[in-house]
Formats: structure tokens, sequence, C-alpha cells
């Protein structure tokens, strides 16, 4: 079968396109015939020996996300049979196996039925963009611990960068649990991106007073932030999260960071850090059933119509789909894999 591997890390020129032998499933594992892999700041980030180690025990198929079609099924798997559509979350995790090769076996909890009429397309990018969103609006202390209709009602969410794939989830996800959405963005064209994602305001933060706008929008304060970078916002979170509001920082843009200590502690506000791969097994299924149960509702659609362009590479360049996430693009990077 044909798959992309790094045997060494460094840039995207150490990805080569190989022929390896099909795998297959063992005790508890499912393989699935990978029609579309999603790449993630963390598959090049990983690669890069940014995060992870620098020396490799073995050869690395890259990439957490992908969906496809159960092909094979190891012993004592229950709930799942050959012929079903999944998507995956986190195959690379603790495994060299990710999603950019034809053939993928992964532990079969990580392989999750894609509801009826739901793409391959958005398979692919539920994983890491949703499978932290859904964490970040869940880790509150007055939030709930799972997303349904209804279980945000009332709630003011502001999720900063919400041209961002993690922000798009998180503004969908946030819509679809009944939260009022306000979302921080660089210009007007993340702006409609936000907005059709469902933001029901966006706020320009290289503008003005991003503060005092977003105090207009929510004059008690937002309840649940979902931030892209702390380090440069924490001023502005300071300024507009709520009293016992809390705030879920999940990215790092690398560098130290000195906060007002008095101002938050005078408004009881919790920093909660968030990194997909230690939230706990507890987490991850949760988030799955109600990723899964949202996708099914239609509230994590991709594409222009719904704010996340997609942008598409064959496997054998596998390393330009890197480069281009790598680089910063606006909007979903995907792999087509194999005709399923
Ligand atoms: N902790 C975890 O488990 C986890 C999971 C997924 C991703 N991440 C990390 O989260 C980061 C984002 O991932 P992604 O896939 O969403 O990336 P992405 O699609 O490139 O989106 C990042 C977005 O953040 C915006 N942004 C950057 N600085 C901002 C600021 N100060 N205020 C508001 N918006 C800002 C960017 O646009 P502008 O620069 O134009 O504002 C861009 O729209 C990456 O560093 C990734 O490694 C962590």
């Amino acid at each position: 079968m044909r798959s992309i591997q790094y045997s060494r890390t460094g840039d995207s020129s150490v990805l080569q396109l190989v022929e390896r032998d099909e795998p297959h499933a063992g005790p508890g594992q499912v393989r699935v015939r990978i029609a579309v892999s999603g790449v993630n700041p963390t598959d090049w980030k990983r690669r890069a020996a940014q995060t992870g180690p620098a020396e490799l025990a073995e050869p690395i198929i890259p990439n957490q996300d992908g969906a496809g079609v159960v092909d094979e099924v190891g012993d004592g798997v229950t709930g799942l049979a050959a012929g079903d559509r999944v998507w995956l979350f986190l195959a690379q995790h603790e495994s060299p196996d990710g999603t950019a090769q034809e053939f993928a076996v992964v532990e079969a909890w990580k392989a999750a039925k894609l509801p009826d009429g739901v793409s391959f397309d958005v398979g692919a990018s539920l994983g890491v963009p949703a499978m932290t969103a859904h964490r970040a609006l869940t880790v509150h202390e007055d939030g709930p611990l799972r997303l349904a209709p209804g279980a945000l009602d009332g709630r003011t969410v502001l999720v900063t960068g919400g041209a961002g794939a993690v922000g798009h989830a998180a503004i969908q996800l946030a819509r679809w649990a009944g939260a009022t959405v306000i979302t921080t963005i660089s210009s007007d064209a993340k702006g409609a991106l936000a907005t059709a994602a469902g933001a029901h305001h966006a706020v320009d933060y290289t503008q003005g007073d991003p503060a005092a706008a977003i105090r207009e929008l929510a004059p008690d304060g937002v309840d649940i932030v979902v931030d892209v970078d702390f380090i440069r916002n924490v001023g502005l979170i300071a300024k507009v999260v709520s009293t016992r509001g809390s705030v879920a920082i999940y990215a790092n843009s690398g560098a130290d960071i000195v906060m007002p200590i008095r101002d938050w502690m005078g408004l009881n506000a919790r920093l909660q850090f968030v990194l997909l791969y230690t939230v706990g097994d507890e987490a991850l299924r949760a988030g799955v059933e109600d990723v899964t149960a949202a996708a099914a509702a239609g509230a994590l659609e991709v594409g222009d119509a719904t704010g996340l362009p997609l942008t598409r590479f064959a496997l054998d360049d596998t390393a330009a789909a890197h480069d281009a996430v790598e680089g910063g693009i606006v909007g979903k990077v995907l792999i087509d894999v194999a005709e399923v």
C-alpha cells in the first residue's frame, strides 16, 4: 500500500512516499481504508521535533485525523463492522501509524461511526479541532460537562481566532449548544468566515479598542473564553471575562507571560489549560459522542459556505500539505488518500 512516512525529524522534505505491507487489525483494533487525511499544526510540529522527540525509534506515518471505511475488525471489537464509515482521532498518538496511508490500524475506540450524510471531508476535519474545542467548552467551573442543544443557553462564549480550525469548531459547537458567540479576528475576510461558522459577533482585535467593543456586546462580561494565544490576549481577556468566568487556553505562541494577578484574583476567574493528548479517556469519550452528535445534526460542516475553506492535496503531496499548515493557510488542509 502507499504510505507517507518519515524516519528522521526535520522539515517537510523528510516525508517520503513508500510502499509498505498492509497492516492487519489485532485484538481491540480496526483497520480503516483511509479516504481523507486531515492535517493539523500538531502534525508538522511533531515531524519538525518542535513537540515530541528529535530522535525516532521507528518510522512515523504522520497525521492524527482522518476518515474512511472499516475493512477489518480485530478480536473483541464490538460496535464496529466492516463497511462502517468512521472518523478517526489521535490515530498517531502513542502509535507510529497516522492517517497518511491507504490503510491505518487504530484502537477501535479511536474510530467513531460517521453519521449518515456526513462527508469524509467533515470526518477528517473533526479530530484535533473539534475534540479540542469540545474540551475547551466543557472544562469550566459553572459550565456543562457535555455539549448538546441547550447546554450553553444563556452563556456568552468568546472564541479568539475564530477563523482558525479550532476556533471554527469552537464557534460551531458553542452555537449548536445555544451560546451567544463572540469571536476575534484580524480582518474583514476572517470576520466573514467566523460569521459563516455561526458567530453572532466578530470583533477585529487589530483595530480600535477590541475590549470595549466586546464589553459593549457583553456588558456583564463573557462567561467562557476559548483562547488561541493567551500570551498576546491576556490583557484583552482580563478586561472582558466575567466574574467567575473562565478561560480555556489551548495554544502556545512560545513565550513566558507576565499577568496582573490581582485583576484575575478579583474576578475569581479560572485559567484552564487544554492539551488534547492529556485530557484523559473520559473527556475523549465524552467529546467523541458529543462531536458525533453535532456532526449528525449538521452543525460541524466544513467548506466556504460554513467558514472553513478546504485546500486539498494528493497523498504524494503530503509535504506541501504540511507546509501549507505550517505557513498558516486559512481553513482546513485535507489529503485525498484513496477512493473508498
Ligand atoms: N492544546 C491542544 O490540544 C491543541 C489542539 C489543536 C491546536 N492546538 C494549537 O492551537 C493553535 C491553533 O491551531 P489551529 O489548527 O486552529 O490553527 P489555525 O487554523 O492556523 O488558526 C489559528 C488562528 O488563530 C488566529 N490568531 C493568532 N493569534 C491570535 C490572537 N492573538 N488573537 C486572535 N486570533 C489569533 C489566526 O489568525 P490571525 O493571526 O489572522 O489572527 C488564525 O486564524 C496551533 O498552535 C496548534 O498547535 C493545540
